[in-house]
């Protein structure tokens, strides 16, 4: 035995004790660490032969990397749509490291993990109020959870047309229809072999939306003539968070034969508020949906779910199928990750949502989904009202979309306000317009936050008068 790892591994009290300290630290003063760092490091390319040692490598780690370790966690990063960590989400964190199971099957490589990660699925189910005729599991972000469900939704398609297209590969185009899919639709739909140009954009409804407009949507499909396709619907579009109408669209499912898809990423959890859920009406309809567990749920990064119907499972084994491996175990296992999702080696990925969802409940989750949205109406009012700035959408649920007044201004004044290191926001483009966009999904986000952001807008202001302009419509 390596005789530092023998030494070490005895005194794991004391390593692990240095490691929660600084965890503690940090979590404590996380509101008032930068938002941004600067990239000054430079990257070591050699490997010391003996090794430093794990108390002699966290001190180097301090020194070069702990300094820009930025607060993407932390109360106003409002950047992405990324949350904080709940305090139990960091507890199931720590010890999914800590036992580092194998979540694969029920038993068959040893362990059960599969089931605690069965048992999180139902729980997030309940807490988004979906029927059980759904199943899941965890990927590592919204993105392969579009790619997870748009590949058995290739499939769907596939045996429609009487072909195996996960055995045989693609020999027909394959129709997707959508209005304002996520970017990780597009590489989704390279990454399954249907290509990222082959979509049909349908125009979206007038009056500032980014929802489908219904009467172009069904006469694209009238067009089809019966041929099956992809739907991809938006439950909270990234700039605007605008539903498509799901309620009508479900209502079409009965007309027309297509795998009706939801990206969901984060407007998903609307179904925490009774004041907001309405705007899932209708979504338990859909064959697939996303959900991110990164943003709303405020689990730490690399986490969401895919809810596919339990009707669909065959297509979806047939889809993510890892045969000729015996050592791997029996292929056709009723549940066994491996055969139904795109990892084969996964950690125990659910813990995380386990414990925050345990610890917090339906109540929890309304609460921090509601704050966030009343907050972000805050900061739309300050915008609405600033005459140098410009709101480019109603606030609908938890983002803001502004620019200056003065376009061109727009990347400036983004600049300013990032390099405070005490925000973070992030450039975007809205209906041909430069923008920024700030969204808010954080259990840590308090009014005393968007008090900051404003001042620190102001302030911008009052420092460079040339970003002053007011325009005249
Ligand atoms: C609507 C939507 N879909 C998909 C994604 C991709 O999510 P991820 O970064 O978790 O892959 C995002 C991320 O912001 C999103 O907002």
């Amino acid at each position: 035995m390596n005789p530092k790892i023998k030494e070490e591994a005895l005194k794991m009290d004391r390593l692990l004790e240095s490691i929660k300290i600084q965890a503690i630290d940090y979590l404590n003063n996380i509101a008032s660490r930068p938002t941004s760092a600067e990239t000054n490091f430079k990257i070591e390319t050699s490997l010391s032969q003996q090794g430093l040692g794990a108390s002699e490598t966290l001190t180097e780690f301090n020194k070069r990397f702990e300094p820009v370790m930025v607060a993407s966690s932390g109360p106003r990063f409002w950047g992405l749509a990324v949350g904080g960590t709940t305090p139990a989400a960091i507890m199931g964190d720590w010890l999914a490291t800590i036992y580092d199971q194998i979540s694969y099957s029920v038993g068959g490589h040893g362990d059960n993990s599969a089931l605690i990660e069965l048992e999180t699925i139902e729980l997030f189910m309940d807490l988004l109020n979906l029927p059980k005729n759904y199943w899941g599991g965890f990927v590592t972000g919204a993105t392969m959870s579009n790619f997870t469900s748009l590949a058995v939704a290739r499939q769907w398609v596939g045996k429609k047309l009487s072909q195996d297209i996960a055995k045989n590969g693609i020999t027909e185009k394959i129709t997707v229809l959508a209005s304002a899919p996520h970017s990780s639709i597009f590489k989704s739909l390279s990454l399954i072999g249907l290509g990222s140009n082959n979509i049909t954009i349908i125009k979206t409804e007038q009056g500032n939306r980014e929802s489908i407009d219904l009467v172009a949507l069904e006469s694209e499909i009238q067009n089809l003539k019966g041929q099956p396709f992809i739907l991809i619907s938006s439950a909270g579009t990234v700039n605007t968070v605008d539903f498509d109408d799901l309620e009508t669209i479900a209502k079409l499912k009965d007309k027309y034969d297509f795998w009706w898809h939801i990206d969901a990423a984060f407007g998903g959890f609307a179904a925490c508020s009774d004041q907001y859920k309405h705007l899932l009406n209708g979504w338990e309809n859909a064959d697939s949906i996303t959900v991110d567990c990164h943003k709303w749920l405020n689990v730490p990064y690399e986490s969401a779910v895919f809810f596919i119907k339990e009707e669909h499972k065959l297509l979806q084994v047939e889809s993510f199928q890892n045969s000729n491996a015996p050592y791997l175990g029996n292929p056709n296992e009723e549940l066994n990750f491996m055969n139904l999702l795109p990892e084969n080696s996964r950690r125990l990925k659910a813990l995380p949502s386990w414990f925050s969802l345990k610890a917090y409940g339906k109540e929890g989750y309304k609460e921090i989904v509601e704050n966030n949205i009343r907050i972000a109406h805050q900061l739309g009012e300050f915008i609405a009202s600033n005459p140098y700035l410009k709101l480019l959408a109603p606030v609908r649920l938890n983002t803001v979309c502004f620019s200056l007044a003065n376009e061109n201004d727009t990347q400036s004044f983004l600049y300013l306000l990032n390099n405070t290191r005490q925000v973070y926001m992030t450039p975007t483009v809205y209906k041909g317009e430069k923008g920024i966009r700030a969204a808010i999904v954080n259990w840590r986000t308090s009014d005393k936050d968007v008090e900051m952001v404003m001042n620190l807008m102001q302030n911008i202001f009052r420092e460079n008068p040339d970003l002053c302009q007011v325009i005249d419509l």
